[in-house]
């Protein structure tokens, strides 16, 4: 893949080093651009000596057009991006090769801020992100750390290993149209005038749900399951990403994704209590969690000193009641974990619950299911309609599970 790798001035810019090794690595085509700022980071010589190409002089020289770089790029990663970088951006500004590219292009578009935490915190870089996430880019949020000058804060740019892995993810989402054994097979949207996939969900709410619920049998335990809560922390993210406002209902222990309505649940009945709650003003509702089926009817309020003969009864079905009090429109998505038999099993599930589409994946394929990065999923729909998804980053199943809740929300069925 050919990858734009911006650089702009901050001290970060001696990690961007590192990426680009590690994209050039990787076997993608890495065409660095640095902004004149940078340059007092780190040499241009550096990073032309590891891209694929050497650092071009800027918007002036070289006979470079402006656009050329961002027309032929599959992806735009910028790391540092700056306060100063993302303002220039969000206002749309063209006055150097770097934003000149970013303006240029119709790929996806990485940013991985680096600044001071003053700057991280005011309102203005605030602001500006959450424009440019409005428009489909994705942030690679900074973590907490020490930072230039030896203060200690948030607005360290995330590691090399981080951005990395979102480069891998986006660039397996984007390469990755679910391959369909149903009649249409595409999972790309229809017609040349449609909103790019990354704007597609934009003035839609879409409800998340994720992780296992835990069900106390005292204070002290609980009864859960496997579930991590990645897919369903991925479906947020590449809604988010696709414009939507997303609320995400999770009992997972994963850190909270930016720029979504985190509620955060513990048991079954705090998730169907939340679930109701966000579902009723949403056109998309995605039950990603594993729901506990069954937890203890009597749970002791002081710790239990003995082994207990647990009385055991099931959990609400959440789903069941979304179906029930679903808004006309409401595209809704149940997932079913499996073991054995999985996709007959699931084609009755999808009717005894009454869902639009039904995520279904086989926990015990390798590489798929509980706690890995990756899964490997079919997806069901009402109508009959099967698209298979080979084995993927979690982001990129999210990716292609929301292609066909897009197609359902335009009334296109399967
Ligand atoms: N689900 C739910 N509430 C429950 C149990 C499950 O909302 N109490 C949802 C899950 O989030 C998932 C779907 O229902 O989207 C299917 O979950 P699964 O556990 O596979 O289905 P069950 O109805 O429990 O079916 P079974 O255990 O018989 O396979």
């Amino acid at each position: 893949m050919r990858i734009v790798l911006g650089v702009s001035g901050g001290i970060a810019a001696y990690k961007a080093v590192e990426v680009c090794r590690r994209l050039v690595d990787s076997g993608h085509h890495v065409v660095p651009v640095m902004t004149d700022a940078a340059r007092h980071f780190v040499g241009a010589a550096t990073l032309s000596a590891l891209a694929s190409e050497p650092v071009p002089d800027g918007l002036w020289q070289g006979g470079i057009p402006h656009t050329r770089l961002g027309q032929e790029a599959d992806l735009v990663l910028v790391a540092p991006a700056t306060a100063d970088l993302l303002a220039r951006y969000a206002a749309g500004m063209a006055d150097d090769l770097l934003t000149a590219t970013l303006l240029a292009t119709r790929a996806p578009v990485i940013v991985c801020p680096a600044m001071h935490t003053e700057m991280w915190e005011h309102p203005s870089v605030i602001d500006n992100l959450a424009t440019l996430r409005r428009r489909g880019v994705q942030v690679v949020d900074p973590g907490s750390g020490r930072l230039a000058g030896g203060d200690v804060g948030p607005g360290r740019m995330a590691e090399p290993n981080e951005i990395i892995t979102a480069v891998a993810a986006r660039l397996a989402g984007e390469a990755a149209p679910a391959g369909g054994t149903a009649p249409r097979a595409s999972a790309e949207p229809a017609g040349g005038a449609e909103l790019p996939r990354e704007r597609d969900l934009s003035g839609r709410t879409v409800v998340v749900s994720a992780g296992g619920t835990r069900e106390a049998i005292d204070p002290v335990r609980v009864i859960t399951n496997r579930s991590s809560g990645k897919q369903g922390h991925a479906v947020a993210e590449a809604a988010r990403d696709r414009g939507a406002r997303v609320v995400l209902v999770t009992a997972s222990m994963l850190p909270a994704p930016a720029g979504v309505e985190v509620v955060t649940v513990e048991s079954a009945a705090e998730m169907e209590r939340a679930m109701g709650e966000a579902a009723a003003g949403a056109q998309v509702v995605v039950m990603a969690a594993a729901v506990a089926d069954f937890r203890p009817k009597a749970p002791a309020e002081a710790k239990i000193h003995e082994t207990p003969d647990l009385v055991l009864e099931p959990t609400p079905d959440i789903l069941a009641a979304l179906v029930s009090r679903r808004a006309p429109g409401q595209v809704l998505v149940g997932f079913a974990a499996e073991t054995e038999d999985a996709v007959a099993r699931a084609w009755r599930k999808l009717e005894r619950k009454g869902v639009d589409l039904l995520v279904v994946n086989d926990v015990s394929a390798p590489g798929s299911g509980f706690d890995h990065d990756t899964n490997e999923v079919s997806i069901l729909e009402s109508g009959g309609g099967t698209t298979v998804v080979p084995l993927r980053s979690k982001r990129a199943v999210a990716d292609a599970i929301l292609d066909r809740v897009v197609a359902r929300l335009r009334g296109e069925s399967a």
